[in-house]
């Protein structure tokens, strides 16, 4: 099977498939925390190498003051479950997003789990806690232009040089993006990162996209054809 180094996940309905079940939609936050324990050891038995998921945006502010909060105490929760598993199993976490604004005691739970699993080679397992793609190229384009001004960069940056200013910077390209719940948009993920990535969207809530829906995904995926820019004959 044609291999998917990066894989990058919209986790999305959580919220319809818990009212679905006559459940609050909190119901289903818990269920999709479960569920990235579930898919992410599924896709490191599948090869991929790195899985970033996007479990807040910066966006996702504009939710419901318990909403937010239940979602902010979820990290607490799960590594508490977890954390040594993938310890063990050498998943390495890493953290995407401006943490500094999350409340202390999530900023502090997110921060150990990447500290405790830092010596792991495996599984690179990257959890998107308030990020936004424009929030992160403008924070880009901040850094680099103060470099110029201190005469750290040369005015001349090219591509690659510029993603090393990205949050993503210690990770390759996207090389597929599935979205759950049927909505069929980017919510503003990763937009730098998936500039040749596959895009697939599924039916199947966050809550319902089990191990087999992910490798019916890799298999569709590794049915595509990606030219870069370039011809196959
Ligand atoms: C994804 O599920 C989780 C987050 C965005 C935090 P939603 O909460 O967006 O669920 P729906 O889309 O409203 O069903
Ligand atoms: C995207 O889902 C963000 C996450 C999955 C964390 P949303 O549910 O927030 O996206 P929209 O509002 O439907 O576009
Ligand atoms: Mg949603």
């Amino acid at each position: 099977m044609k291999e998917c180094k990066h894989l990058a996940i919209i986790m999305d309905g959580n919220g319809r498939w818990a009212k679905a079940q006559g459940k609050p939609r909190t119901a289903g936050h818990l269920v999709g925390a479960d569920n990235v324990r579930t898919i992410a050891i599924a896709a490191n038995d599948l090869g991929v190498k790195y899985l970033t998921l996007y479990a807040f945006s910066t966006e996702n502010w504009k939710r419901s003051r318990e909403e937010v909060s239940y979602i902010m105490k979820l990290p607490a929760y799960f590594f508490k479950k977890y954390m040594q598993e993938f310890i063990d199993r050498g998943f390495q976490m890493h953290m995407i997003g401006e943490l500094d604004e999350l409340p202390a005691d999530t900023e502090r739970v997110l921060k150990e789990a990447v500290e405790e699993s830092k010596k792991n080679t495996g599984l690179s397992l990257n959890i998107c806690m308030n990020y936004g793609s424009q929030r992160e190229i403008t924070l880009a384009a901040r850094h680099y232009a103060k470099d110029v001004l201190e005469g750290k960069a040369d005015l001349n940056i090219d591509e690659a040089g510029f993603e090393k200013y990205l949050m993503t910077k210690d990770f390759p390209p996207v090389d597929l993006l599935i979205r759950t719940s049927g909505e069929e948009r980017i919510s503003n993920y990763l937009l730098w990162q998936i500039a040749y990535a596959e895009l697939e969207f599924v039916p199947e809530s966050w809550p319902e996209f089990t191990p087999e829906v992910l490798k019916r995904c890799l298999e569709e995926y590794s049915h595509r054809d990606r030219r870069f820019g370039g011809v196959h004959e």
